[in-house]
């Protein structure tokens, strides 16, 4: 896919990973529908970034108001050819001691979120005579279970599982699907994580958003469906 005047939506835009997806992508033509709930934060991106980065004040939680959006966006002449799900979080906690709530808040976002939406752009990408990209932002954590993640896990296993499947089905409909399955990134999802301190030696955004420009740039019968990304050395330098 050539970039240039393309029609993405990025959910998560208004920090880490998304803002730098929001930032590759507009720089090189295409125009971005930033969604996020901080619509300041979205703000100051469109005032770095210009036009082509539309903010769009939405939790991705709430399927009726994401169905009125996408039906007064787009049509035969606004079709989206990109769509990168990306919000997410994620709350560590042995199994009994996490909340009913952090249960559910991370299964609406990380994997209920994703069906909301992909279920309304499907149709459009079907429609459109364009090669089209969906790419879900899963995790390592959705390929390897580990202590005090067992929820976390659970929705990342499930958005590598629901890429695996969307994948096969929508080929034949001109619609790639890629999942990408990243080690640690320095963004503010570890912030309210306790036993985690950014570091130098985790992956940086912008070393992911030019991953995800490269698989968006394949040839069009060519499919990356999945990408593992880790840091080579994961651990904190020594002081
Ligand atoms: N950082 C890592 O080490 C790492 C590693 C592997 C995978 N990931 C995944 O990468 C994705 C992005 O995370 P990040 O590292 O960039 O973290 P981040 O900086 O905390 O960004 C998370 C984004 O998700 C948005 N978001 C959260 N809940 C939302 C909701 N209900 N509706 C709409 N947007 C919502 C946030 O925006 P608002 O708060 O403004 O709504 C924010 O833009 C997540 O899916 C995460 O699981 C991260």
């Amino acid at each position: 896919m050539n970039l240039q005047s393309k029609i993405a939506i990025v959910t998560g835009a208004s920090s880490g990973i998304g803002a730098e997806f929001s930032k590759i992508l507009v720089e090189n033509g295409a125009t971005v529908y930033g969604i996020a709930r901080s619509i300041d934060k979205l703000k100051s991106i469109k005032d770095s970034l210009g036009d082509s980065f539309i903010p769009v004040k939405m939790d991705i939680t709430k399927a009726r108001d994401l169905e009125k959006w996408v039906d007064k966006t787009f049509d035969e002449s606004n079709q989206p050819d990109i769509l990168v799900n990306n919000a997410g979080l994620g709350y560590f906690a042995d199994v009994d001691e996490l909340s009913l709530d952090q249960w559910q808040n991370m299964l609406n976002v990380n994997l209920s979120g994703i069906f909301y939406l992909t279920r309304l752009i499907v149709p459009l990408m079907k429609e459109n005579e364009n090669i089209c990209h969906i790419v879900n932002i899963a995790s390592i954590a959705g390929m390897l279970g580990n202590p005090q993640m067992s929820a976390y896990n659970a929705t990342k296993f499930g958005v590598r599982g629901m890429s695996e499947a969307l994948f096969k089905e929508l080929r034949y409909d001109g619609i790639k699907v890629t999942c990408f399955l990243p080690g640690s990134i320095s963004t503010n999802f570890f912030n309210s994580v306790d036993a985690i301190d950014l570091h130098p030696n985790m992956m940086q955004a912008v070393d992911i958003a030019k991953t995800l420009k490269y698989v968006l740039e394949t040839p069009d019968n060519f499919l990356i469906n999945e990408i593992v990304m880790r840091p080579l050395n994961p651990k904190p330098p020594k002081d």
